[in-house]
């Protein structure tokens, strides 16, 4: 389970190399993670966002919900999922018997790519140290990739294969932190929006997130 996550000193690394005013150690909060995500200029995306959009939620959190990138709306305020989108993750949420305020949201960029392109590749190994800083300050013991996208990403961080996100969806996926020793579980599900374009989608979305609900009451430290 060798991925980015456990590559010793990746973050130090940067710091040390001085790669532009992005810099993050290993020991700031969440609020200077959000302060380093507000001066990047990493990647091209730092060019043409309006905001950065680095996520927000309680710090340490059990559940941690990764998107794909902000959209226009997330771009304008600065916060994840505050669109369409948003609207429908935290109906799904309260469905999960979970509220907004209790799980931590961001995307695996954390700057609107124009006209809501996907990221491209450079752009979200720029960005990757952000969600790795915040995964080891959360300690979360369920990650919720929510698309394809998010979902290839965090299993190519964790070393898992991914056969297709058909046969990963829906279903628990154990990794274990090697540097922190912590164990946690991946719940692959469909991105919110999918139903914006394909409102038959709707069936399967809830019910990953029914499966969701499952995995996290049974999940290793649960206290539901
Ligand atoms: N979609 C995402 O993946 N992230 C957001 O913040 C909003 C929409």
């Amino acid at each position: 389970m060798e991925g980015i996550l456990h590559r010793p000193g990746l973050v130090e690394t940067l710091r040390l190399e001085g790669r532009g005013d992005g810099m993050i150690t290993g020991t700031d909060t969440m609020d200077q993670v959000a302060a380093a995500i507000a001066g990047c200029t990493l990647c091209p995306l730092s060019l043409s966002r309006t905001r950065t959009v680095p996520g927000e939620g309680p710090v340490p959190s059990a559940l941690l919900f990764i998107g794909e990138a902000p959209g226009k709306k997330e771009d304008e305020t600065g916060r994840p999922f505050v669109g369409r989108a948003g609207q429908i993750l935290t109906d799904l949420l309260s469905r999960c018997g979970l509220s907004r305020e209790e799980v931590f949201i961001t995307s695996i960029v954390k700057c609107r790519p124009p006209g809501n392109r996907a990221p491209r590749r450079d752009e979200i190994a720029a960005c990757m140290p952000y969600l790795e800083a915040q995964i080891a300050l959360l300690s979360p013991r369920v990650l919720v990739p929510m698309g394809r996208f998010a979902t290839v990403t965090v299993f190519g961080m964790y070393g898992l294969p991914f056969p297709s996100f058909g046969e990963v969806r829906g279903r628990g996926h154990g990794v274990r932190d090697q540097r922190s020793g912590r164990e946690m579980t991946i719940v692959p599900v469909y991105h919110p929006a999918v139903i914006t374009h394909n409102p038959p989608a709707r069936r399967d979305l809830e019910e990953d997130f029914r499966k969701l609900a499952g995995v996290i009451r049974t999940s290793p430290g649960s206290r539901k």
